[in-house]
């Protein structure tokens, strides 16, 4: 049972299927989204509705009808933007003073051109961490102190970029992400910290708790705050959404935090669900539409901003209609209460999803849409704001 609810890692990445020619300018340059769109909805009450994008899929050129679809589809829809992977540290951070920030930066130009905003996801991860920063502390070319000193660079170039040539894109930073473990909320283990090391890939081991100390998200929040005072700076983590023991932890952290002075404006729900927990019952485990709520409520309560972030609820074949009304409950528990600001979901089509096998986005692999897309545009409709 524990493993059911665990967070899908990298066993499950999807392998993008080609898509085709995906000129930026085919959706000519209006792109105010119709009244009958997730955005167009959403901004009618003050709110984003998002969805991760990835370059290769916008931009690739061998499938020219599909990416025709996955872009026009983008274009209408979505009112806010995340680069799955392309603004990840170990993706950018090429070698020491390198950062390759293209593919990031078409997404950018892609998401001004639309008239979209953008979240940035995320400036220090337990998984995206520079192969050649791992070699070379491990070698004894960096001293823990230097790594802090290139870390802090890192975040004040990435962010002083995005303000100085995108002013007034990026809406939210996902400054940390996932420093509590272990990813399964349902094992005995006590959850924290992850544990230090630099076998970070396998074990879920954290190098910068290794190298940047035990208050290393501390750090980061202020080098962030430092490098743009009016950035959104966000803490981002999976499982904090429904009562569980590790979002409990997640809780303790991020309100211990605040209260310490931490530069932190908002909290990230990420919400990897899957229909199965709806049937869960397990000690210290709450998984329905009136616990989601209540967590919510909670964490609006922290006055932190709330964004839910990577939302997808993977299925099994034959079960799109409880995979719709979940979304749509997990919509109404969230999007409408003052204190959200954004409902991020992690893709939108079944093509193009770290998850595809299990089919967790509400448009099909042809891009057509699925009852759950239907379910959140009738949630936004019967908008229940308070
Ligand atoms: C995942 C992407 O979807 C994959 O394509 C990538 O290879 C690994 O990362 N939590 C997060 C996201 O915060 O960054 C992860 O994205 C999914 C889990």
């Amino acid at each position: 049972m524990g493993s059911k609810i665990a967070i899908v890692v990298a066993s499950l990445l999807v392998s993008l299927l080609p898509l085709g020619c995906a000129d930026s300018g085919s959706v000519g340059q209006d792109p105010s989204p119709m009244p009958a769109s997730l955005a167009g909805l959403a901004e009618a009450h003050g709110r984003r509705f998002g969805t991760a994008v990835v370059h290769d899929a916008l931009f690739d050129t061998t499938q020219p009808e599909l990416a025709r679809r996955y872009t026009t589809t983008l274009a209408r829809e979505f009112n806010l933007l995340v680069p799955e992977s392309e603004l990840k540290m170990a993706n950018v951070w090429t070698a020491e003073s390198t950062l390759d920030l293209r593919k990031a930066d078409r997404i950018a130009a892609w998401a001004v051109a639309h008239n979209v905003k953008m979240r940035a996801h995320s400036l220090v991860w337990y998984r995206s961490v520079p192969p050649w920063l791992v070699a070379g502390y491990r070698r004894g070319d960096y001293s823990r102190e230097q790594v802090a000193a290139l870390v802090q660079w890192y975040i004040s170039r990435v962010m002083t970029h995005y303000k100085a040539s995108y002013p007034g894109l990026v809406v939210a930073w996902d400054v940390v992400n996932e420093a509590i473990g272990p990813n399964d909320p349902t094992t005995s283990d006590t959850f924290g910290l992850r544990p230090v090391g630099t076998d970070f890939q396998d074990s879920g081991a954290d190098f910068w708790r290794l190298t940047l100390g035990d208050d290393y998200v501390e750090k980061a929040f202020h080098w962030a705050r430092a490098a743009d005072p009016d950035a959104h700076l966000f803490y981002n983590d999976d499982h904090a959404e429904f009562p569980n023991p590790k979002g409990e932890a997640i809780y303790t952290f991020v309100t211990a935090l605040k209260a310490a002075g931490t530069p932190i404006d908002g909290i990230g729900l990420e919400c990897h669900l899957d229909v199965s927990y709806l049937d869960m019952s397990l000690p210290g485990i709450v998984f329905t539409p009136e616990a989601i709520s209540a967590t919510v409520d909670r964490w609006i309560r922290t006055g932190l901003e709330v964004q839910v972030t990577e939302a997808d609820i993977s299925m099994k074949v034959g079960q799109d209609d409880r995979q719709a009304k979940l979304y749509a409950d997990l919509l109404r528990a969230s999007l409408p209460k003052a204190g959200v600001t954004a409902f991020t979901t992690w893709g939108f089509t079944d093509l193009v999803s770290w998850r595809a096998a299990s089919t967790p986005l509400y448009f099909d692999r042809d891009i057509a849409p699925k009852p759950a897309y239907h379910a959140l545009l009738e949630a936004l409709r019967t908008w229940d704001g308070k």
